[in-house]
């Protein structure tokens, strides 16, 4: 079945994704694509409503990205964002120029008022926070136009031709920092635009598994599963997609925490895939011996994933594809352009180069995280695998202060897994953005029963982010922190002693190695 669709046309902005995500998560399909796009082309996606996307440049200089001039004869709603809505002013006969006055310019959190018989902004309160980043602004509003929302610095926040279905907002209400901005998206798809919300990821799945078959044809894929989310939901996707034609190589290093290895071995047993489990623990361990530097371990252990990922890749033979994880975050942080490349080296420590394959497969590339969980739920992931919280490449070993070794690691998936358990006991899972123990590598004095002990200190360790760049530590309750201490000096032996870790970063790191 056709779906109904929205074009976002891209002009250069750095949100431009996220309006994408926007849209999908008001259940209508959309695809970004670039503002050179031909107008036969366009024509033919036959969309439903173009966004025109932010941008970095100023519409009146001259070599500033420009829209087709047809765009605005086609008879289809369109909403301009920040440089797109100067885009229709400057088409459609207003004047963009740059604010003279610095307080014309907005940048950050504005006050802004709204004029809610506007349909963008019906049903939605008439004050509230935008989100603004611009030095231009609308001298002129075009005629036809009326001017819909203004703040104090600037009289031309919003635009709108409502016979025409043409919309503009100076302001991003596509970022989080633009209260009821999804609102006034929906309010464009649903009450401009006339969507149904006929699109949903069961939707995006099958889509997936098409384009999937169309590039694999008959051709093999191989993927290395490190059990995170994305890694796991990509591998289902593609056992969904090419099953036996797919082989997942899951390097056990032997520093998962507790049983994770079988649950991510367990959740791929239902695909007809060829799963490779290459438990290579004792391999770490020995490799691992006597190394205590931070940075030495976390070489090693990259390094000797790919020797074994290598290793297990040999013995399949020809590969068509390589298959990752990649999601759009990644994409961003890694720079537009060359992120696949980048990627490759921070997921699996650089591309093997005897593997001959044709191509590497990103599945996930357009997605934010929340929907790459809700497309593991789609394909039937369990809910522990899909809502797992990050987890480093080189595990517990950096979790282990000093010197790793089976015992110590052993003590601490124990402690780590009563943690996790009594954190999920009291509901706070959703509170918290990465939480986990460390055995510190300190030994001090203390009682049980009548004997003297001499233990290893449990570091506590629970941060909230949103970006992992920065963190603040969590304010767990005492009464949980009391009961996560109490259950594991009873329960772990060789720990005598629990300390939270209240430490912020900067200047900690989330990780203490
Ligand atoms: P730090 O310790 O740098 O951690 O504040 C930030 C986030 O990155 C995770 N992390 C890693 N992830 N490979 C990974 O895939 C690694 O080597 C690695 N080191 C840290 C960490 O768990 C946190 O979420």
């Amino acid at each position: 079945m056709a779906h109904e669709r929205i074009l976002v046309l891209d002009f250069g902005g750095q949100y431009n994704q996220l309006i994408a995500r926007r849209v999908r998560e008001c259940s209508v399909y959309c695809e970004v694509k670039p503002y050179t796009t031909p107008i036969s082309e366009i024509k033919a996606f036959s969309p439903i409503g173009i966004i025109f996307t932010g941008g970095p440049g100023s519409v009146y200089a001259p070599d500033s990205p420009q829209a087709d001039p047809e765009l605005f004869h086609l008879g289809i709603p369109i909403l301009g964002i920040c440089y797109g809505c100067q885009l229709l002013a400057h088409n459609l006969g207003g004047r963009v120029t740059a604010a003279q006055r610095d307080s014309a310019r907005e940048f950050g959190k504005t006050e802004t008022s709204f004029d809610t018989t506007c349909k963008l902004f019906r049903g939605l309160p008439p004050q509230g926070t935008s989100w603004m980043s611009h030095g231009d602004y609308m001298e002129k509003v075009p005629d036809g136009f009326s001017l819909v929302a203004h703040s104090e610095a600037c009289p031309t926040v919003a635009i709108c031709n409502e016979s025409k279905g043409f919309y503009g907002v100076q302001f991003h209400p596509e970022v989080n920092h633009t209260e009821n901005g999804t609102a006034m998206i929906r309010n464009f798809l649903y009450e401009v635009c006339g969507a149904s919300g006929d699109w949903t990821m069961g939707d995006y799945k099958s889509t997936a598994i098409e384009k999937i078959r169309e590039t694999v044809g008959k051709g093999k894929v191989l993927l290395a599963l490190s059990g995170g989310v994305d890694s796991s939901v990509a591998a289902a996707l593609m056992a969904e997609a090419i099953g036996e034609q797919l082989t997942c190589v899951f390097v056990d290093h032997g520093l998962m925490r507790l049983n994770e290895g079988d649950e991510v071995e367990a959740a791929f047993s239902k695909w007809n895939l060829n799963f490779v489990r290459a438990n290579v623990e004792e391999l770490f361990l020995s490799k691992l011996k006597g190394i205590t530097e931070p940075e030495k371990k976390r070489k090693l252990i990259g390094e000797e994933f790919i020797r074994v990922f290598e290793t297990e890749a040999k013995k399949i033979g020809t590969v068509d594809y390589l298959c990752q994880g990649t999601i759009y975050p990644d994409v961003i942080e890694s720079g537009a352009g060359n992120a696949a490349v980048i990627k490759s080296h921070h997921n699996v420590g650089g591309l093997p180069d005897y593997v001959d394959f044709k191509e590497i497969i990103e599945p996930l590339r357009m997605l934010f995280k929340d929907e790459v969980r809700q497309l593991g739920r789609e394909l039937g992931l369990p809910e522990y695998l899909v809502m797992r919280q990050p987890f480093p490449g080189p595990g517990l070993a950096i979790r282990v202060i000093g010197e790793v070794t089976k015992e110590k690691l052993t003590t601490l998936r124990f402690a780590d897994f009563i943690f996790r358990d009594e954190i999920s006991k009291a509901g706070l899972e959703q509170t918290m953005s990465q939480y986990f123990a460390v055995l510190t590598n300190v030994q001090s004095v203390g009682v049980m029963g009548d004997g003297r002990t001499y233990d290893y200190t449990l570091a506590l360790r629970s941060v909230t982010t949103s970006d992992f760049m920065t963190a603040d530590w969590t304010r767990i309750p005492y009464e949980v922190l009391d009961r996560i201490s109490v259950r594991i000096v009873n329960e772990v032996p060789h720990i005598n002693r629990i300390v939270y870790d209240i430490t912020s970063k900067p200047p900690s790191t989330i990780e203490w190695e």
